[in-house]
């Protein structure tokens, strides 16, 4: 049992020393904060798996301080990985290659691949130059629980199990880095992420075209899988993300029917009393206030029912962009928020499921529906 501190910049050398030692520290990112260990550290990554209670088969992203670093874990270094560094790094692209020998298997579960990111919070980078580092770090949440993207986060889910956290603000992205993995002469999706798959296809049209290589684009989140196909990457075949609370997707821009079923939903909880969040843009948009009075006339009489509103930081009026980062910022938070304030079930707005921009949100959300 540790006595978990939350500490800031100042403690960066003890930082340092505890990790040197095999201990692990959960650390901001501008994605989410990661729980890091030395990759040198066997023990060290073997606790990784044990505090989280990860699958043992779902390997880890190595963190590195600059691009400089990468030949030391690659078997090589192909161009359209090191364009694509020098093009999203630092930053939340994260680059699946082939891994150099000598290192360990834990990091990778077995694979022969090695999933590689540069991160852009300066106090991580910081962390990785100073201490001359690599760390392996997977999100800093229990396995299957929404990721933290605060240091109080961190603290509600691994309070006890690890020595430090360190504090660096709340995550500017709020949602995981994008994968991608070089298999040639493909450039495969993995998990999608802030960097879009439009932002990659356009990067490697100009690559294609500049550099005169074969490669084409190909979405493996998209893609089912058919019958006993193993998903490219482990992690994805797993649920997660998702809070205690139900959570419950509505269309933020249509005037289709809104939370369908509800009702039924919220009474076959068999409770007297029903905790409801409304996750919506600051204005109470018309369509979802009209569906609300209908629940709750619906319910009237047969159960208590109180609701709680948590506003996302953006305006309907906003542009589409400004909505989405907004969006994508805060979903984890509140989720988690939901199951703070004890609540059954969380209503959470969706925007057009064929805009591009909103693909890493939307794959987020709906995984944190079960779905
Ligand atoms: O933004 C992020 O990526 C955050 C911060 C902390 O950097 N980290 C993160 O790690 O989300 P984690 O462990 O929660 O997710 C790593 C994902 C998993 O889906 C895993 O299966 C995949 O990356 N992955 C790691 N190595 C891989 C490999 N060699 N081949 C395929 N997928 C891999
Ligand atoms: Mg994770």
């Amino acid at each position: 049992m540790y006595n978990t501190r939350i500490v800031d910049e100042s403690a960066l050398n003890e930082v340092i020393e505890a990790l040197q030692k095999g201990e692990l520290v959960a650390v901001p990112t501008e994605t989410v904060y990661g729980l890091a260990a030395d990759i040198t550290q066997e023990e060290a990554l073997k606790n990784i798996f044990k505090v989280k209670g990860r699958p043992s088969d779902n390997p880890l992203i190595v963190h590195l301080a600059s691009i400089e670093e990468v030949p030391k874990y690659v078997k090589s270094f192909p161009l359209l990985a090191k364009r694509l560094f020098e093009r999203f790094s630092p930053g939340p692209l994260t680059l699946v290659l082939e891994k150099r020998e000598g290192l360990s298997d834990l990091v990778s579960a077995g694979l022969p691949t090695i999933a590689l990111r540069i991160p852009a919070h300066p106090l991580f980078s910081k962390l990785l130059k100073k201490g001359n580092l690599a760390l392996a770090a997977p999100s800093a949440n229990l396995s299957g629980f929404p990721s933290p993207t605060s240091a109080k986060h961190c603290y509600q889910d691994l309070q006890g199990k690890i020595p430090f956290i360190l504090e660096g603000g709340s995550s500017e992205i709020g949602i995981e880095s994008t994968v991608v993995r070089l298999n040639a002469p493909y450039l495969e999706l993995l998990r999608p992420g802030h960097i879009s798959s439009t932002d990659l296809e356009n990067f490697l049209k100009q690559y294609v075209q500049e550099e005169q290589e074969v490669w084409s684009f190909k979405n493996l989140v998209t893609q089912k899988l058919k019958g006993d196909e193993t998903p490219a990457s482990p992690g994805m075949k797993y649920r997660h993300y998702a809070p205690k609370a139900e959570v419950s997707p509505y269309a933020l821009e249509t005037k289709e029917i809104v939370l369908e079923g509800l009702e039924d939903r919220l009474l076959a909880k068999n409770k007297k009393a029903l905790h409801l969040v409304v996750v919506k843009p600051q204005e109470l948009p018309e369509h979802l206030a009209q569906r609300l009075s209908q629940i709750q006339q619906g319910l009237q009489g047969k159960v208590e029912l109180s609701l709680t509103y948590l506003d996302f930081p953006f305006s309907i009026t906003e542009e589409k962009k400004i909505q989405i980062e907004g969006a994508s910022k805060c979903l984890y938070a509140y989720l988690k928020k939901a199951d703070d304030l004890g609540a059954d079930m969380i209503v959470v707005p969706h925007f057009d499921k064929e805009d591009r921009q909103a693909e890493a949100y939307h794959n987020r959300l709906f995984k944190a529906c079960g779905r």
